[in-house]
């Protein structure tokens, strides 16, 4: 028997300031998209937005539905835009921002394990890292590809 770890790291910025350009402008358009969330039963408002290789930047924001298994998170709206709408280009670079009350959360908001596993595909699909760009008041933290906040991908179908 082994012991084996998983490592993950990734940077945390204090700003949106701290930004690269390209990123704090992605970062302000997940914020935007924020401001179209239909979220009458949680209240929680969460925008994405994704760049593509083309330079193309696509949004999302969650919406949910009486009949709640039939909302969506915003991650997947944005990606599901992106692939509907630019099926050859490469999701480069995902950002989300939530807020609450009003105001940008403190501490960024973590995509769900579905967003995560849908990321993971178009990434594979892709053939290249999707960055993820997590935009909270206080903190922004930012991973150079899904394997890091999706350890142990499912994609079994594939390598069979
Ligand atoms: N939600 C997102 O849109 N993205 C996340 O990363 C986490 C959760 C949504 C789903 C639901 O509309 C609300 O936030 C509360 O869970």
């Amino acid at each position: 028997m082994d012991i084996r770890e998983i490592n993950i790291r990734y940077r945390e910025y204090g700003s949106m300031e701290q930004l690269s350009p390209e990123d704090r402008e992605l970062a302000e358009a997940a914020l935007k998209a924020a401001g179209n969330a239909y979220t009458p039963y949680s209240h929680f408002n969460v925008g994405a937005a994704i760049r593509l290789s083309g330079g193309e930047i696509v949004t999302g924001s969650n919406q949910e539905n009486m009949a709640f298994p039939s909302g969506l998170c915003a991650e997947r709206t944005a990606m599901f835009h992106a692939a509907a709408q630019y099926p050859d280009k490469a999701m480069e670079t995902l950002a989300l921002a939530a807020i609450q009350n009003g105001e940008l959360c403190p501490v960024p908001a973590t995509p769900c394990g579905a967003c995560r596993q849908v990321m993971a595909e178009y990434q594979t699909r892709a053939g290249r890292p999707m960055e993820i760009l997590m935009v909270g008041a206080e903190k922004i933290w930012k991973f150079s590809r899904v394997d890091d906040i999706l350890p142990l991908i499912f994609d079994s179908l594939r390598t069979q």
